[in-house]
This record gives structure tokens, C-alpha cells and sequence, in this order.
């Protein structure tokens, strides 16, 4: 097995070989906080190349799935060993590919190593049940079968630890994969599928496909309609979700869909301001804003809104901006089509009714556009952008309905309850939520009326731990849910099996046996 490479070169590794796809073009990912650094030259495949890695996973799969689920379990157990003593390592293409601080790419590496570890042990469970039949000399049972194929498709935010999130459960259940990483987070996902190769995932038994977006959408087209796909993960934008959505739903199939949020983050009057700073600090520009669970808009009761507001904006203005490598809140953003995004669209929502603060700018930090306390030599070397925070939304704004992928981060304030979930629910996408108060009635009213499949009482909009279920209800998701034992029902199908050692034939609702009573009986 050929997987070990020069991280400067980074290609499709199917069956092992590098020399397997065809390469449509080469681009270059170059550090987000230095551009004058290359980091990799990735070869993007073609669409029948990505068709070819599915073929290949079908070939790999009755072998992978024929392995024991506890030996599959121990595979997992590599992975988790592998990961922790490359954490610094893996964690360092995350900064470099993707500008994350270091604090951050390690905890992503983490949740890496916290999914194996709860899933190793997965492979001595899988649990089915054995039913009672209705008939004598009978035996019903079920088992956990795997899907197939699973083509896993994740977005570069969390490079490492949200694929992990797809391939480990599905690998563990016994399907074979196919992994489309990001195109601007290649090398990241090459050092990743290092480890699993290493670790004894068969080769045939995962596969990666780099490639851009276009590319692969026409090529999961080509594989199903060859049926040599079982299974689609995607984390991405809603609007992507959608079109795999429908393509998916035409073969009849259900993918494991994650996508957009506008998360909400509510501040009741009772609340603990400076924690509630803390919390929109780290929700709102953690990660820059980008990341699926990254806080939209915060939503203060109209008693505190002015206290909260001139908080959160001092902390802001505050915060360590600049060098991933150093300790900052936040590097850059990670690749220039965010930052194009953040420019022209995100910040192209707000109106003349609202007030900006957190910053000495708005907009990519620069020379003639600087951030007060920048943390690094210069930042036009990279694509860091001033800390945005919006204040006067008002529930029927664009801004308050739209999801800005980035650092800026709305302020709204509501007189009564039901203002506040108008404006938490309004929007129409259902991923994270979040609410401080100290009133564990709140808290609860608000958790039976927020529309997002996670809420937070007292915490941070992301940071969801690797074992709870994951995933959002609306523009973010289609129900389904990873992680824990939840994403179990994504990557194993039910197999209802029903034993007759009778000896003749039992029809069942027909053979039976009735029991006498007197219903109409009464003391
Ligand atoms: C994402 O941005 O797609 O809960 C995932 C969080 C992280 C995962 C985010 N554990 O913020």
C-alpha cells in the first residue's frame, strides 16, 4: 500500500495509489496567515474519478464488513492511538491550512480522538434484540447491517474532527468509504487518511478523492446511478445541501445532512453579564465566525440590552486578533472565497438603522485599515479581518435571517418572551441555540420552544461535545444526527430476521393462538 507521501504534493489515493485519478487541475493551498506560503499543490480529480473511487469502495466493502465488528473496533482503537501521538502534527496542518489558533486545532484533533474512543468500543455492541413471536417454535431477531458505501463530503472549518465524525461510526458499522475533504483543506485531510491507513483501515476500504465542488457533485451523480453509493454525509451550505439533497432523494436515498445555522444566543435580564460576554465573545467570533454552530444573532431583554451592548463591544474591541500561532481569539479567515463572502455579501447587510462597533474597522484588516492591537508583523500577509458586531437588528432585517459565515455577529433586544423566540426561530434554520439566564424556568421554556436540534443554557452557541447528537432541524439539516449512538441509525440498516423451527407452516395475524375472556366480566 502506497499512502505515505510528501505533504507538498497531494493527490486521490484510491485502492492505495496515488496514480489512480485523473487530475482535472492543480491548485495551490497556500497559508490563510501567510499567502506567501504554499502549503500543498493539491491535484483536483475528475468527476469519473471520484466515480471510480465508489466503484473500488463497493469492491472493498464484503471484505471490510466480513472483518469482525470488535476486530473493526480495534482498527478504531489504532486510529484513537495514532491521532493522540500525531495530535501536535495534525494539528499544525489545521493552522497552516486553515488558519485555526492552535488552542482550537488541538481541541478539534481531540474530538477526533474522543469519537474513536467512544466508538471502539461500539464494535463489541452493535446491539440488536431478540423479540418474542406471536407463534410457538419461533424466533425473532434483528441485526445492525452496514448501508454500503458511504461518500463522506465535509467543508474545511473543522478539517479533521467532522470527517471523523462520518468515517469512524460508518467504518466501525462496516461500510467502506469514500472521503471528499474540502479543496482548500487537502493537505490537512491527506495527513488525516495517513493515520487511518496506518492504523489498518484496508485500503480498499478507504478512499480519498480530492476535488472541487462541481467535480464531485457530477461524479456522486455517476455513482448513483451505478448504485455503488449507499450513503451520503454532507457538511456544507444549505443551498449544497439542498442540491445533494434532491440528487440523493432521486435514488431514493437519505443523506446524513448537516449544514447552515443562524444560532441564536438569548440574554434574559437576570442573566450573568460577564459571562454571557465571555459566551458571545468566543460563540460570535471563535474560529472567526466560521464555524457551522458560530452565533448569529444575540438576543438581549430590552432591561439589559445597553449594558450588555457596551460589555460585549469593549471586550471585543479588547480581543487578540492576528497570528493562529499565537494567543489570539481568532487568525484569519480561512481561505479567499470567506473573505470575498465576508467583504461583499456579509457585510453588505447592514443598513443605515444600525450601529457597528467591536473594532477600529470594518471590513480585511490592512495598513490603511488597521485593527488597533493586531497580534503579528503584517497583516495584508494574511486574510484577517476586523471583529464585526451589528447592533438595532430587527427581526425582519436580511442580516437577522441570512447566515454570515464570519466574524460579525447581530444585537438585538426584545421586550417579551414570545419577541425573543420570533427573533431566535424567524429565520427558519434550527442548528444551535443557546440562553443565559438563572432562572431554570426560562431555561426550560426556552428549550421547549427554540426550533434548533442543540441548546446550551449558559454556554456557548458551538463547542457541542463529540458523544451528544448533533445536527440541526429547518435550512440546517434534514433530522439527522451524528455522533453518539444516534448516528448508528445513519450507517446500519435494521435486518428483521423471524426463525420458524416448527416444522410446519405458521402464517402470521392468521395461526394464532386465541385465549379465551369474559370482557364484559365486571365486580
Ligand atoms: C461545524 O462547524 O461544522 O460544536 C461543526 C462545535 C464543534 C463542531 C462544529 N464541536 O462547534
Amino acid at each position: 500500500m502506497t499512502t505515505r507521501a510528501a505533504t507538498s504534493t497531494v493527490t486521490s489515493v484510491i485502492d492505495g495509489s496515488r496514480d489512480a485519478a485523473e487530475t482535472a487541475r492543480v491548485i495551490e493551498a497556500r497559508n490563510p496567515s501567510d499567502l506567501r506560503e504554499v502549503v500543498a499543490e493539491i491535484h483536483l480529480a475528475t468527476a469519473e474519478s471520484f466515480a471510480r473511487a465508489c466503484r473500488a469502495a463497493r469492491d472493498g466493502q464484503s471484505g471490510w464488513a466480513a472483518v469482525p465488528a470488535p476486530v473493526r473496533g480495534e482498527v478504531i482503537a489504532n486510529v484513537a492511538h495514532l491521532v493522540r501521538e500525531n495530535k501536535r502534527e495534525l494539528a499544525a496542518y489545521v493552522t497552516r491550512e486553515v488558519g485555526k489558533t492552535e488552542a482550537e486545532a488541538l481541541g478539534e484533533v481531540q474530538e477526533v480522538i474522543d469519537t474513536c474512543e467512544f466508538f471502539l468500543g461500539e464494535g463489541r455492541r452493535l446491539y440488536g434484540m431478540t423479540v418474542p413471536s406471536e407463534m410457538p417454535d419461533k424466533q425473532l431477531m434483528t441485526f445492525r447491517m452496514p448501508v454500503g458505501v458511504v461518500a463522506v463530503i465535509t467543508a474545511g472549518n473543522f478539517p479533521t474532527a467532522v470527517p471523523s465524525w462520518y468515517m469512524v461510526p460508518a467504518l466501525l458499522c462496516g461500510n467502506t468509504v469514500v472521503w471528499k475533504p474540502a479543496d482548500y483543506a487537502g493537505a490537512t485531510a491527506q495527513a488525516m487518511a495517513e493515520l487511518f491507513w496506518h492504523a489498518g483501515v484496508p485500503a480498499d476500504a478507504l478512499h480519498l478523492v480530492q476535488a472541487d465542488g462541481e467535480s464531485t457533485f457530477r461524479g456522486l451523480e455517476l455513482a448513483l446511478d451505478e448504485g455503488t453509493v449507499d450513503k451520503v454525509g454532507f457538511t456544507g451550505s444549505t443551498d449544497v445541501g439542498r442540491r445533494i439533497g434532491a440528487l440523493c432523494g432521486a435514488h431514493l436515498q437519505s443523506p446524513c445532512l448537516e449544514l447552515g445555522g443562524k444560532n441564536p444566543l438569548v440574554v434574559m435580564r437576570d442573566a450573568d453579564l460577564d459571562l454571557a460576554t465571555e459566551g458571545a465573545l468566543f460563540s460570535g467570533f471563535g474560529t472567526a465566525g466560521q464555524r457551522c454552530t458560530s452565533l448569529g444573532t444575540v438576543i438581549v431583554e430590552e432591561a439589559v440590552h445597553d449594558d450588555f451592548l457596551e460589555r460585549f463591544a469593549a471586550t471585543t474591541e479588547r480581543a487578540p486578533i492576528g497570528d493562529p500561532t499565537r494567543d489570539v481569539l481568532y487568525g484569519p479567515m480561512m481561505h479567499e472565497r470567506f473573505l470575498e463572502r465576508f467583504e461583499n455579501q456579509w457585510l453588505g447587510l447592514i443598513r443605515d438603522h444600525h450601529g457597528v462597533h467591536g473594532s477600529t474597522g470594518v471590513g480585511r484588516i490592512t495598513t490603511t485599515n488597521p485593527r488597533e492591537g493586531f497580534v503579528g508583523e503584517d497583516p495584508e500577509r494574511g486574510l484577517f479581518c476586523h471583529p464585526t458586531i451589528v447592533s438595532g437588528v430587527r427581526a425582519d432585517d436580511e442580516l437577522a435571517n441570512t447566515e454570515t459565515f464570519g466574524p460579525i455577529v447581530g444585537v438585538a433586544s426584545f421586550g417579551d418572551f414570545d419577541e425573543a423566540m420570533a427573533l431566535a426561530n424567524g429565520h427558519g434554520y434550527g442548528l444551535s441555540a443557546a440562553i443565559y439566564t438563572e432562572s431554570p424556568r426560562t431555561a426550560f421554556r426556552f428549550r421547549e420552544a427554540v426550533s434548533s436540534g442543540m441548546v446550551s443554557v449558559n454556554n456557548s452557541t458551538s463547542g457541542a461535545e463529540a458523544h451528544l447528537p448533533f445536527g440541526g432541524n429547518g435550512k440546517s439539516g434534514n433530522g439527522s444526527r451524528q455522533s453518539g449512538v444516534w448516528v448508528l441509525e445513519q450507517f446500519t440498516r435494521w435486518q428483521a430476521v423471524n426463525w420458524d423451527y416448527a416444522g410446519r407452516l405458521q402464517k402470521a395475524q392468521m395461526d394464532v393462538a386465541q385465549v379465551d375472556a369474559d370482557r364484559d366480566f365486571r365486580l
